[in-house]
């Protein structure tokens, strides 16, 4: 059978890589991949297609008996609902369910409705008013985007003058780049919740929910969690900040509620849900955001220890038979370091050539993500060096008895990898290996 990933990063070259290795996988496209996905010793094969309807088309004419989407974007565009409409099998949300991403508006009332645990909030189209509540609030507080922001929406601003400068940009030249709602531009503003973060996610199939390994991921640029926010700089699987009793908490508390709600309120969500989680001092977990799809870095070191066969896990959940599985992981700890280009996260420098990458092996995976083939210059054949293309160009990836272990070994082929401006944190796990 045929499979196609829509995506082009780490998140979905792990997708493909993990669906590739079914036995009743055939060829994993990938739309549209990068330079990893297309050098994949797996069967995965780059696809140069993006929009909905001609992604439609192409799984229509090769019977693809599985489409994966990855990312937020087309999923908040409604690739799943076109899909269902022509009959064609895909896993993930409807555009009316992705809201729970694609607005936080929308996911902040939402978490009302249902008695859902989060942060207390306001949002605002008007500047002044905005400014006037953190004036009445005080800082620390945190000011959002409502919109599509790739994770980089958001100021923890840890003074008043810092949350005034963040709603200027947002509501006016917008440097961030978020994809305004229909609303338009406007800021959500939250209290400031203190305590450890753990991303929990969930397959869900409409009726049935079952829980992922945890993960962790490092949203700062800089070693000791400084600088500004970026998509994810590492992560690690399983964290144990997520002991079993605030494991069963965020199940009975977060997930189910959220389940419930979602199908009571005609939107019964498919697909990977993902709650951000702030977990205090006393094990109390709330939620930080949901996100409608796996996490990137985090679904890297998820789908590394997973042994159970992704694609029939996929196909239960497209089907709704979810019920009928059991997932299976590898008791190990899986750790990634992103390297990322020079600049990241504000617009990156491209084009550097990758080189020093590690042989295949085993229990050590990269991961690309900004990475693209390209004709060498005056290169007889067809011959192509590997270069960067975005932000997040590679997740280093690995296995270990425990995090230092998995660090240790990630960081050793880290070292190996060349490519100018290259950054990367020593740091990721850090939370785990003082514990
Ligand atoms: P988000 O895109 O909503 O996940 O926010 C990005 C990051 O900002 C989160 O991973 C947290 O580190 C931080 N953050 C967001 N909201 C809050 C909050 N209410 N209190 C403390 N930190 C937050
Ligand atoms: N790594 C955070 C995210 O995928 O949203």
């Amino acid at each position: 059978m045929k499979a196609l990933v829509i995506g082009g990063g780490g998140r979905e070259h792990a997708l493909a890589w993990r669906l590739a290795q079914s036995a009743r996988v055939q060829t994993v496209y990938v739309a549209p991949g990068n330079g990893g996905t297309a050098l994949d010793a797996v069967a995965l094969q780059n696809l140069g297609i993006s929009q909905p309807e001609a992604l439609a088309d192409f799984a229509a004419a090769e019977k693809i008996a599985l489409t994966v989407v990855g990312p937020e974007a087309p999923l908040a565009a409604g690739v799943v609902d076109l899909f269902r409409a022509r009959g064609l099998p895909i896993f993930g949300p409807t555009k009316a369910a992705a809201q729970l991403e694609s607005s936080k508006a929308f996911a902040k009332a939402f978490m009302q409705r249902h008695a859902i645990p989060t942060a207390r909030h306001a949002t605002f189209g008007d500047a002044a008013e905005a400014h006037a509540h953190v004036d009445a609030l005080g800082a620390p507080i945190v000011v959002k985007a409502d919109g599509l922001a790739a994770g980089k929406g958001v100021v923890v601003a840890m003074t008043a003058a810092e949350a005034h400068a963040a709603i200027d940009d947002m509501l006016g030249a917008n440097t961030l780049g978020v994809a305004h709602n229909a609303e338009g531009a406007r800021v959500v503003i939250e209290e400031f919740m203190a305590g450890e973060e753990a991303s929990f996610i969930v397959i869900a199939d409409g009726r049935t929910v079952l829980p992922l390994a945890t993960s962790q991921d490092h949203k700062r640029i800089g070693e000791g969690d400084t600088g500004p926010n970026t998509g994810g700089m590492g992560a690690y699987s399983p964290a144990p900040v997520v002991t079993p009793n605030v494991h069963a908490r965020v199940m009975q508390e977060i997930i189910q509620p959220t389940l419930d709600g979602m199908a009571a309120e005609g939107m019964p969500f498919t697909g990977f849900l993902y709650a951000g989680l702030m977990i205090d001092a006393s094990g109390r977990p709330r939620t930080v955001e949901f996100n409608c799809r796996l996490g990137d870095p985090e679904a890297e070191v998820i789908l590394m220890r997973l042994k159970s066969d992704l694609f029939e896990v996929l196909q239960h959940a497209a089907h709704s038979t979810l019920d009928q599985v059991q997932l299976q992981w590898d008791r190990r700890t899986a750790l990634g370091i992103v390297m990322a280009s020079a600049g990241y996260p504000a617009p990156p420098r491209t084009g550097d050539a990758i080189t020093g990458l590690p042989a295949e092996q085993q229990d050590l995976k990269v991961f690309h993500a900004g990475s693209a083939l390209q004709a060498a210059n005056g290169g007889a054949g067809d011959a192509r060096t590997l270069v960067t293309s975005g932000g997040r160009v590679l997740c280093v990836t690995a296995l270990g008895d425990n995090v230092r272990a998995a660090q240790g070994r990630a960081l050793a082929a880290v070292r190996e990898i060349r490519f100018a401006g290259a950054q990367w944190r020593g740091d990721i796990g850090h939370r785990a290996i003082r514990a």
